[in-house]
């Protein structure tokens, strides 16, 4: 492989959000795909409940768009909901016609409901969305001769020629040689950054490394306080990041404390199906308050023929770790979920800086407010995806790309110390989970901030001094996300949405976005 290549547009990221981007762009252009683990991880293969779509009769543009800001309390952008809701039929029409077999009745769409949607608006394939999504996807990105994927590849940072972006240093994991990627247009698609808590529903992949590159090379990253707890991952020793679906509370699901006690109905009158902070906090004071290890989730009523019919993945995996779900109760508790808050963009994906893009769960494009409604994520990706490659393909790109130095090790050496590497990993994701969960307090921020800082300069430090390796990357990515994550929470002097704070308990009434900057 040669440690320089030069492409027109280059894609950091193969989850829904790259893939769409790769499959509109001008079959003209040369494209560069990359992935840095196996093509199809990443959390978009998860996806369990579906993607939202007014598609009912009884539904409407007006409906989508009113849920997507009640449920974001009130700071979402009014022009990207408007945006998303209106394409979002079409973003269904063009992902089956990729072959994505919704799930019907009588060849109409089964939608199902989840948190904050007033109408059935979700269409999935069973509880298995996201694969069916992907698998699909990639089969036609496979068949485009523009486009080249490169697997286990790790960008390592952003290649940048004045103010403008020309593409990545990137890290082939097999030779372990970084090559030189120089493009005229590149687009982060590298997913969320969930994995900076100990406890997640997401694959490994999702260390905020797209967040703090793009921070790195200056680029606005705007409420980052807002990570959002699934309020439902299975609770099971053996159980890595398993999401018990929002889908199971939309077909009935009822939480209770394990003595078939209910309890959401003093929380919120939406109960079950309301808004995930609420549904989230509501879980964690429970079992704060008497001392619980998790509650569960009951869907037995519907009995197994019903449960096999909708949830069969959902079933299964129980299953193996011994539940039957269609007979007992799931035992479940909250996760670190979903990213909220990103890098900076418009209706095009662009960034603040020159020819960076950022689609999917890496950008902020304002849709999501202060909290997400269940299956906006996957629309999102679809809707901004297809008007970044729009926005590329109309660009006239120059006939030169710029040089850069290949990339320099001759000052680091091999490390005998990965053991600070792991310490280091596992100390952020267990301060993250402790000190900026789902209820933060002002000590417990500042206690962070300061600890974050001096994990950043021994993380610098080691950088600066061994040779890089995939978890060093991350390791360097996930502190700095971790850093921008606090830095916004200590800004936003108010709890709203997935952002509570004990010190601050009421809304202020300056809506504002938090943005953060390099200084
Ligand atoms: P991802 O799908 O996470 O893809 C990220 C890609 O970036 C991967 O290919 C990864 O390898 C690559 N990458 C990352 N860093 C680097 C790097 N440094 N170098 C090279 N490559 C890199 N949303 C919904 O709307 N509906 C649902 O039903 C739903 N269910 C969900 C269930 C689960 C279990 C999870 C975890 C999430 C769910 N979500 C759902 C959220 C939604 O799936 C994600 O927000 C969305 O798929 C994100 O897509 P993405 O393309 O932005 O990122
Ligand atoms: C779920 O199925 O509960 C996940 C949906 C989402 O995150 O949007």
């Amino acid at each position: 492989m040669p440690s320089q290549h030069k492409f027109d547009v280059l894609i950091i990221g193969t989850g829904s959000a790259g893939l769409v981007t790769a499959l509109h762009l001008s079959r003209e252009m040369s494209i560069a795909l990359i992935s840095k683990d196996k093509i199809l991880e990443g959390s978009s293969y998860y996806a369990q409940g579906g993607v939202s779509a007014v598609l009912a009769k009884n539904d409407n543009f007006d409906k989508h768009i009113k849920d997507t800001l009640i449920a974001g309390a009130g700071l979402g952008n009014i022009e990207s909901i408007k945006f998303m809701v209106e394409n979002a039929p079409e973003a269904i029409n063009s992902l089956e016609s990729h072959g994505v077999p919704f799930t019907k009745k009588e060849n109409k769409y089964h939608l199902t409901t989840e948190g904050g949607h007033s109408e059935r608006r979700v269409a999935h394939v069973a509880d298995k969305t996201g694969e069916h999504i992907q698998l699909n996807l990639l089969e036609s990105v496979r068949s485009r001769d523009n486009i080249s994927i490169f697997e286990n590849y790790i960008a390592v940072d952003l290649l940048l020629n004045d103010d403008s972006c020309s593409g990545a240093y990137i890290l082939n994991k097999e030779t372990k040689i970084v090559e030189s990627f120089i493009a005229h247009k590149t687009v982060l698609a590298t997913g969320g950054a969930s994995k900076t808590y100990l406890y997640t529903s997401n694959p490994d992949t999702s260390t905020g490394d797209g967040i703090a590159m793009a921070y790195r090379a200056g680029c606005e990253v705007t409420n980052m306080e807002f990570t959002q707890f699934h309020p439902t991952c299975l609770f099971h020793p053996h159980a890595k990041s398993f999401l018990i679906s929002e889908a199971v509370r939309g077909e009935g699901g009822i939480l209770t404390l394990g003595d078939s006690k209910e309890f959401m109905q003093n929380y919120d009158e939406r109960r079950e199906l309301a808004p995930r902070d609420v549904v989230a906090r509501a879980i964690d004071n429970e079992m704060k308050t008497k001392g619980l290890d998790c509650v569960y989730l009951d869907i037995s009523f519907k009995g197994e023929k019903w449960i096999e019919e909708h949830f069969p993945t959902i079933k299964n995996k129980c299953s193996s770790f011994g539940i039957d779900i269609s007979k007992e109760p799931i035992p479940v508790v909250p996760a670190a979920h979903y990213t909220c808050g990103g890098i900076q963009t418009d209706l095009n994906a662009n960034s603040s800086i020159n020819n960076l893009y950022a689609v999917g769960e890496v950008a902020h494009t304002g849709v999501h407010g202060a909290n997400r409604m269940a299956s906006n994520s996957l629309l999102e990706c679809i809707v901004f995806a297809k008007s970044c490659a729009k926005h590329i393909n109309k660009q006239q790109l120059s006939t030169k790309l710029p040089i850069f130095n290949s990339w320099d090790e001759s000052r680091v050496s091999a490390s005998k110390e990965k053991v600070v590497v792991l310490h280091l990993w596992d100390e952020i994701r267990r301060l993250m989970w402790n000190f900026v969960g789902i209820v933060r307090s002002n000590k417990r921020l500042q206690y962070a901030q300061q600890r974050l800082e001096v994990i950043n300069l021994e993380v610098d430090s080691y950088y600066g001094t061994y040779l890089i390796s995939n978890d060093l990357i991350e390791l360097r990515n996930l502190v700095k996300t971790a850093q921008i994550i606090v830095d916004s929470s200590i800004d936003r002097k108010e709890s709203r949405g997935l952002h509570f704070n004990e010190d601050y308990k009421e809304l202020s009434s300056k809506i504002a976005n938090t943005t953060i900057k390099i200084k």
